[in-house]
């Protein structure tokens, strides 16, 4: 595959719609799936890529009695194909000190809430029973902490008197099929790093909430700090 390309692995466990917008935005993009890693068989995401002819692997938890094993053993897998970003993509197990150190800084991860607020799951029914007016969906980098590392982006939603968190998941996946292309975009791009204080965009440093991506944005019309 040729080297002008961003070469990424996509990390899932479940259906794969996000994998699946990265797999059709890299046709015209900066950045190539080069594997994409399951730790559950059942994924159907895993189909997906075998549809787009992307090498689709399992390495399953179960099989291992330590999680230290495991993120070995998935390091293993994944530095086979030499990439140079990791994407998590609904990847629901928690990754060690040791797993993220070997890929500091080139590790993403995208969460259905605005974070800081509702780290962990069933984020659009706790935003729901909070009472919340907004909602979203936020890409950062991954540190040990659990959806805490540093946030490169944010598109919010409003939330509605009627919704129910399956409305809000509907509207909120759909934001995430079009941030998460293009922050690893803006990443195979040279233009985002992460830093000891915080991620970066263009050298400058991004604030708590990361770029805020405004709805009727023109691809590249976003406001940075
Ligand atoms: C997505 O909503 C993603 O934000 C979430 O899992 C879903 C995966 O959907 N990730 C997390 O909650 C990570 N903490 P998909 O398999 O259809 O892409």
């Amino acid at each position: 595959m040729e080297k002008t390309h961003c070469h990424i692995v996509v990390l899932i466990s479940g259906n794969g719609t996000n994998l699946q917008a990265l797999i059709n935005a890299s046709t015209t993009s900066n950045f190539r799936v080069v594997a994409v890693v399951s730790n559950n068989h059942e994924a159907f995401g895993l189909q997906r890529a075998t549809v787009a002819d992307i090498p689709a692997l399992v390495v399953d938890h179960d099989n291992y009695s330590s999680r230290q094993d495991f993120d070995r053993k998935l390091i293993e897998v994944i530095d086979a194909f030499d990439p140079e970003l990791i994407v998590l993509a609904g990847f629901m197990r928690i990754l060690g000190p040791e797993f993220v150190q070997h890929y500091q800084g080139r590790i993403l991860n995208i969460h259905p809430s605005l974070l800081p607020a509702y780290t962990g799951v069933n984020t659009h029914q706790r935003a729901l029973d909070a009472g919340d007016k907004e909602h979203g969906v936020s890409v950062h980098f991954v540190t040990d902490e659990l959806d805490g590392g540093p946030v490169v982006a944010q598109e919010k939603i409003a939330v509605l008197t009627t919704d129910t968190a399956a409305q809000l998941a509907t509207r909120v996946a759909a934001k995430e099929h079009i941030i998460y292309p293009k922050v690893v975009s803006w990443f195979a791009a040279g233009r985002l790093h992460m830093d000891a204080d915080g991620a970066y965009m263009d050298h400058d440093k991004l604030p708590a909430g990361g770029v805020e991506i405004h709805p009727a944005a023109v691809q590249d019309s976003i406001r940075l700090p």
